[in-house]
C-alpha cells in the first residue's frame, strides 16, 4: 500500500458509484433516516419547538454545507478510508500525520451510532407486524402511548427489542459485506421516492385531520424565550447528525465519487432534500401530536406514538401505516450502512481483511454495544450514568453532541487552515468565484467559531446551568 501520491489517483480501491446519480442517491440515503423522521421531530418537541427549528436551519446552512462540501472533497481527493485520506492529504500537506485521529474518532462516532441506531430502527420494524394486524385501530392516545411504553408495551419486552435489533444490524452487516454498491443503488432510487410521497400523503391527512395551524406555529412562529444554550447544541449536534456529517460517512462516500460531479451543487441539493424530508415529518407530527392531546415533550416514542394513531383512523391505515413503517425501516438501513463503512473501508486498507469479516467485526461490536440501549428503555432504565444519562441517553449525547460537532470543527480547521487551498480548489472546480470565497469564509471563519462557541457553552449549560 502507498502511503503518499495520492492526489493523482483517479479512483479507489472499493469502487467507484457506476453513475453520476449514484453519489446523490447513496449520500441522501446515508443523510434522510431515523435522523429526519423519528429524531427531529422529538428533540424539536422536548425542546419547545420554533426557536430550537431557527437555531437548527441556520446551523444546516452556515455549518452543515460548508462542511459537508470539505468532507465530501476530502473524501474525494484522498481516495481511501477517511482515516487513511486524512493521513494521506495532511501528508501531502506538509502536516502531522495525526490528523488521521480525526477519522479514528469518526470511525468509532461510527460504531457507537449503529449500536443505538438499530434499536431504535428495530422499534420501526416491530411496527411493521402491529399495523399490519390492526392492533392500532380506532386507538385512543392513551392506548397507542400504551402499545408503546406501558407496562405490556414495547419498550418493557427487552427480548423482542434485541431480536429486532438483532435482525437490524444482520441485514445492515449483510448489505455492507456485499460491496455497498451492488443493493444500495436499486434500493434507494425507489425508496427515496416513495417515502417522501408516503410523507405527503401523510401530510394531506395532518392538514384535514390534525390541528395543524397549532403544528405549524409550534414549529415555525419564534420564540426566544425558549433558546438555551443547551438547546443551541442540541440543535447543532443534530445538524451533524442528520446530513451524515462529522464521522467520515461522507467522507467515504466521496471517496467513491466520480472526479467529474461537481461537490458543491451535489452536496446542496442533498442537503435541502434531507431538510425538507425532516420539515414535513415535523408539519406531520406536531398537528396529531396537539390534536391528539399528547404531549410535544414526549421523547424518542414521539412518532411511534402519534403516527400509529393517525394511521389507526385513516381507511386504509392498515396498508398505509405498514408500508410508512417499512419505508422507515429502509431509509434507517441506507442510513446505516454508512456508519460503519468508513470503518469497513480501513481494515480493509490497513489490515487486509476480508469485505466480509470487516463488517462482521464492527457490526458486532456495535451489536453488543446496543444491547445496552435495549436495556435502558426497560431493566436498567433507572441506572443513571451522571445522575442524568440513561446508556442510551449517554450514547446519544457522547456522539451527537460531542463526537459529531468535535469531528466537524476538526475538520473545518483541517481545510479550512491546513490542507493546501490549492488541493482543495482543485478537488473542488467550483466555477463560481463568489460562491467559493463564500465557503472559504463559512469554513475558516464561521464554522469553526460558531461551533467553538455552541459547543463549551451548551456542554456548561447542560452540566452545570
Ligand atoms: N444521517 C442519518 C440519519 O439522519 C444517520 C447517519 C448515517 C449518521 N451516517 C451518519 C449520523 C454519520 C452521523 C454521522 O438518520
Amino acid at each position: 500500500m502507498t502511503t503518499s501520491g495520492t492526489n493523482t489517483q483517479s479512483s479507489s480501491i472499493h469502487g467507484t458509484w457506476s453513475k453520476r446519480w449514484t453519489f446523490i442517491l447513496a449520500a441522501s440515503g446515508s443523510a434522510v433516516g431515523l435522523g429526519n423522521i423519528w429524531k427531529f421531530p422529538y428533540i424539536t418537541g422536548e425542546n419547545g419547538g420554533s426557536a430550537f427549528v431557527l437555531i437548527y436551519l441556520v446551523c444546516i446552512l452556515a455549518i452543515g454545507i460548508p462542511i459537508m462540501i470539505a468532507e465530501t472533497m476530502l473524501g474525494r481527493r484522498g481516495r481511501k478510508s477517511p482515516i487513511l485520506s486524512m493521513r494521506d492529504i495532511a501528508i501531502n500537506s506538509n502536516a502531522s500525520g495525526y490528523w488521521q485521529l480525526v477519522g479514528i474518532m469518526g470511525t468509532l462516532a461510527g460504531i457507537f451510532i449503529l449500536s443505538y441506531y438499530s434499536v431504535i430502527a428495530g422499534w420501526a420494524l416491530a411496527y411493521i407486524p402491529k399495523l399490519a394486524s390492526g392492533e392500532f385501530s380506532g386507538v385512543s392516545g392513551a392506548a397507542a402511548k400504551s402499545i408503546f411504553d406501558g407496562e405490556q408495551g414495547l419498550l418493557s419486552d427487552y427480548k423482542t427489542l434485541l431480536f429486532w435489533h438483532s435482525l437490524f444490524t444482520i441485514v445492515t452487516v449483510y448489505v455492507v459485506a456485499r460491496g455497498i454498491q451492488a443493493g444500495l443503488e436499486r434500493a434507494v432510487r425507489f425508496l427515496m421516492p416513495a417515502l417522501i410521497l408516503l410523507l405527503l400523503v401523510l401530510l394531506g391527512y395532518s392538514v384535514m385531520e390534525g390541528a395543524f395551524a397549532e403544528g405549524a406555529r409550534f414549529l415555525f412562529a419564534f420564540d426566544a424565550s425558549k433558546l438555551s444554550w443547551n438547546s443551541a447544541l442540541v440543535a447543532l449536534g443534530h445538524a451533524f447528525f442528520t446530513l451524515s456529517l462529522g464521522m467520515g460517512s461522507i467522507m467515504a462516500y466521496g471517496a467513491y465519487m466520480p472526479k467529474e460531479d461537481s461537490i458543491a451543487k451535489t452536496i446542496t441539493i442533498i442537503a435541502v432534500l434531507d431538510t425538507g424530508i425532516a420539515l414535513i415529518a415535523g408539519l406531520v407530527i406536531f398537528p396529531l401530536v396537539f390534536a391528539h392531546g399528547l404531549e410535544p415533550s414526549a421523547g424518542p416514542g414521539l412518532m411511534f406514538i402519534s403516527l400509529p394513531l393517525a394511521f389507526g383512523h385513516i381507511t386504509g391505515g392498515e396498508l398505509f401505516g405498514t408500508l410508512f413503517f417499512i419505508l422507515v425501516a429502509f431509509a434507517a438501513w441506507t442510513s446505516a450502512i454508512s456508519l460503519i463503512e468508513p470503518g469497513v473501508a480501513w481494515l480493509i486498507e490497513r489490515f487486509g481483511a476480508t469485505r466480509r469479516n470487516a463488517a462482521l467485526i464492527l457490526g458486532g461490536a456495535a451489536w453488543v454495544l446496543g444491547i445496552g440501549t435495549v436495556f435502558s428503555f426497560n431493566i436498567w432504565k433507572e441506572y443513571k450514568l451522571l445522575d442524568t444519562f440513561t446508556i442510551f441517553d449517554g450514547m446519544d449525547f457522547l456522539t451527537s453532541n460531542i463526537m459529531l460537532p468535535l469531528g466537524g470543527l476538526l475538520i473545518a480547521l483541517f481545510v479550512g487552515w491546513v490542507m493546501k487551498p490549492e488541493a482543495a480548489e482543485d478537488e473542488l472546480n467550483m466555477k463560481n468565484p463568489a460562491l467559493l470565497s463564500a465557503w472559504w469564509f463559512l469554513l475558516r471563519y464561521v464554522a469553526p467559531t460558531a461551533v467553538a462557541v455552541v459547543f463549551v457553552m451548551g456542554i456548561y449549560d447542560k452540566f452545570a446551568g
